[in-house]
């Protein structure tokens, strides 16, 4: 098998639908998906995000700008439903005219009247079933469901990707991306096997060369062991992160039995930029997957692509 058999595109739903050689989407994620990032993913043939949550509307259009300038193939734009600039993001993902959007976090019904007469390719990331048939009724052209042990922000249900991949195979007909957990090929075959037509990859492409989040963060990514993880704020809106000190304190206050008021007030604001981008463990949330157990190197987004797409297809040939 020589290099350019393993690195043959990977036709399904997902990668015919956004127009890319391999159904391999980088989530957009506040504080490391910049355009440098997402450029590189789009560049090695899968679709790199931009994460918009944490930029304000000019710094947003700049990143667009670049990452446009960095490359000529498909990318897109995550904008999270939720926040109170959303709105901003979306013009401004109009104006510059991106045709990929991802939203995630808020209600998808808000978003699609907007988004399908803006005629761009739409998806939107959803914890269950329940919610993933809401999105198609609304109109998108795919879903993301995320499973429990993805990176970030997670919903309250707790279901693993293992269990929802199959079962909302089985109940949507649009095109289904599978996030959580995934953060190499053999993931990536396995989501493929439950019935997903992509993947969504989060906590690897945290921790490679082009994304912004800090060296501290990446390191601790690195570095941590299958038990590294912590899926805190379970009661208020569960968030996973690398077991920090500021992590060991969510975990502790908890375990105490702390109420919803004194969570609320140790989440606070602003964690997420003060751990990932400035890699304050002590103040600051590292968000990361269980996913962060296989994360064993920070490598370029090159790399990271091919290593799924040249595992998958060994494994294919193998066993054809
Ligand atoms: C640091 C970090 C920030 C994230 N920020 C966002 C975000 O802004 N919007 C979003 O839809 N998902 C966000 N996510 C979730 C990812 O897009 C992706 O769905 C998830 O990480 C997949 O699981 P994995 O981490 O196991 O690969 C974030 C994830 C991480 C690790």
């Amino acid at each position: 098998m020589d290099n350019s058999e393993l690195l043959q595109p990977i036709k399904t739903r997902i990668s015919q639908l956004f127009g890319i050689d391999y159904p391999i989407i980088q989530g957009g994620m506040i504080w490391a998906a910049g355009w440098k990032l997402s450029s590189a993913v789009s560049k090695a043939g899968g679709l790199g995000l931009i994460g918009g949550g944490s930029m304000d509307a000019e710094l947003f259009r700049r990143h667009i700008k670049k990452c446009r300038a960095a490359v000529d193939k498909p990318f897109g734009v995550n904008i999270p439903l939720m926040y109170k600039h959303a709105p901003d993001l979306m013009r401004v993902t109009m104006e510059e005219e991106v045709k990929i959007v991802f939203t995630s976090a808020g209600n998808p019904k808000k978003a699609a009247e907007f988004l399908k007469s803006a005629g761009v390719q739409w998806a939107h990331c959803v914890p269950t079933v329940k919610m993933a048939l809401k999105v198609q009724d609304a109109g998108a052209d795919a879903v993301v469901a995320e499973g429990t042990e993805a990176g970030g922000h997670n919903g309250f249900d707790g279901i693993t990707t293992f269990c929802l991949i199959p079962q909302a195979a089985d109940a949507l007909e649009i095109p289904l991306i599978a996030a959580g957990g995934i953060a190499d090929h053999r993931g990536f075959l396995a989501a493929m096997i439950l019935g997903a037509d992509g993947v969504q990859v989060g906590t690897r492409f945290a921790a490679s060369i082009e994304s912004s989040a800090h060296e501290n963060y990446k390191k601790a990514v690195v570095e941590a062991e299958d038990t590294d993880v912590y899926l805190g704020f379970k009661s208020v809106g569960p968030v996973s992160m690398v077991k920090t000190a500021y992590a060991e304190k969510v975990k502790q206050s908890e375990w105490g039995g702390a109420g919803i008021e004194q969570l609320k007030e140790l989440y606070g604001s602003g964690r997420g930029r003060l751990g990932i981008f400035l890699g304050d463990g002590e103040e600051g949330m590292f968000e990361a997957g269980q996913s962060a157990g296989l994360v064993k190197n920070i490598e370029s987004a090159q790399d990271i692509v091919k290593d799924f797409v040249q595992g998958y297809w060994k494994k294919i040939k193998n066993s054809e």
